[in-house]
Parts: C-alpha cells; structure tokens; sequence
C-alpha cells in the first residue's frame, strides 16, 4: 500500500505557503541546531527545511526500498514527512516542539496525507519507550550532537529491517558530527556506508559487502 496520491507540486506549494507565513514559533531549546529565540514559520521553512531535490531523493530512496515502515526525527513544518508519506506505506515522525508539530498536522491535512503517526517529545524521552516496530528508512535530523548521533543511531539500529538504512543528515554540519560520523562508518555491524555529504548512509544489509563510498548529487 502506498501513502496518499499527492503530487510533489503540491507540496512545494505547501512550502512556498510557509515561506510566506510571518506567524511566530514559540522557541524550544531541544538540542544543537534547534532554534533558541522565537523564529515565523517563513523563517524555519527556509532554513530548517531539506531542500526539494534531497527531500525528493529521500523519498525516492523509500520508493527504490518499497518501504513500509519509515521514521523521521525531527518533523518540523512537517515538509519532508509529506514526501515520505508520499513514497512509503506509513510513516513515524518525532518532534520535541508541540507547535512545529501543529503546524505539520495542518500541512498534511491540507495535502491529505493519513498514513502519518506523529509523535510529540523530546528524542531522548520518546525513543526508548518506542512501539515495538520494524522500519525500512529511519531518517535522523534533529538535534545535530555528535553524542546524540551515536546514542539514537545505536538506540534504532535494532529497529531497522534486515535491508534497512539509517540516513543520518548533516553529518558534516559541525567537526563534532563528523567525529560521530566517523566513528559510526568504523563500526562492524554496517555493511554499506555513504558519505552523501547532505548526509550519511548505513545499512546493515547482509546481501551487501562492506564497503565505503563517497557520493555527491
Ligand atoms: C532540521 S529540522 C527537521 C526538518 C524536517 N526533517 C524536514 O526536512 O522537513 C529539526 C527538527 O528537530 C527538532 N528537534 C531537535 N532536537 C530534538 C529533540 N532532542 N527532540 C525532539 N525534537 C527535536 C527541532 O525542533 C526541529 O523541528
């Protein structure tokens, strides 16, 4: 089964909506990167957001992998979430910030995508108590702490499918996420490992051989 039938205009449309929108985000301070002071939604849409091409290339991965079950950390506006709901048969998505994570609950209602489960918390909180599912795609942007990488990617590894990824964004967003970053593509239990730049890339796929690539697109 897959997400609802929208199409990627449609989504844009949404986003240039939210570029537009001069309302204020009460601020949250949830981890390096979040926001401190209060921010508009345009603000955090054109700064927070992954841009078209890479949502779309997320998305696509979910397609390629036939995904059935995704998880996103850090919803935000919601904008990505809307692509993998697109592609995947159901997505998971976590956000600390209770109004972020209204405004997402607008955006899909107005794209009408139903197969997103949101769930509001900090990371730390939310992710040790997680429904016990299985996911294809975990897709961890939020909170760009090297120590918190390596604590959610080691806490969800043993959620993913035998074929799944974890794609961790902005891996090289600060020295202390590329140590993480580097510390993780050292670790036996992934098979496959890329360097995206935009992010990284693991899987523990045992049909693949280990091995590491760098990919820019
Ligand atoms: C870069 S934005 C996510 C953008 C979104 N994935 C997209 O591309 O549309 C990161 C989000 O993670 C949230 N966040 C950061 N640290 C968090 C934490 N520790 N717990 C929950 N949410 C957190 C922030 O509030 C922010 O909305």
């Amino acid at each position: 089964m897959r997400g609802a039938a929208i199409s990627w205009p449609e989504i844009e449309q949404e986003r240039s909506r939210l570029l537009h929108d001069q309302n204020d985000v009460p601020p949250l301070d949830l981890g390096a990167g979040s926001q401190s002071k209060a921010r508009t939604v345009a603000e955090i849409a054109q700064n927070a957001l992954k841009r078209p091409r890479h949502a779309r290339a997320l998305a696509g991965l979910a397609r390629h992998m036939d995904a059935v079950g995704v998880l996103e950390l850090g919803t935000c506006l919601g904008i990505t979430t809307a692509y993998l709901g697109k592609h995947a048969a159901s997505v998971t998505t976590i956000e600390g910030n209770p109004a972020l994570a209204k405004h997402s609950e607008d955006v899909w209602q107005r794209l009408n995508v139903q197969n997103v489960t949101s769930i509001v918390g900090n990371f730390d909180d939310v992710l040790p108590s997680l429904p016990p599912q299985q996911y294809d795609l975990v897709f961890i942007d939020g909170n760009h702490r090297g120590s918190a990488l390596l604590q959610y990617v080691n806490e969800l590894a043993p959620y993913l499918t035998e074929k799944g990824v974890i794609v961790c964004d902005d891996i090289h967003w600060s020295r202390d996420m590329e140590s993480a970053w580097d510390e993780l593509i050292q670790e036996n239990r992934w098979s496959l490992r890329v360097d995206f730049y935009e992010w990284g890339l693991l899987t523990a796929n045992p049909s693949l051989a280990r091995e590491f690539h760098c990919i820019r697109f």
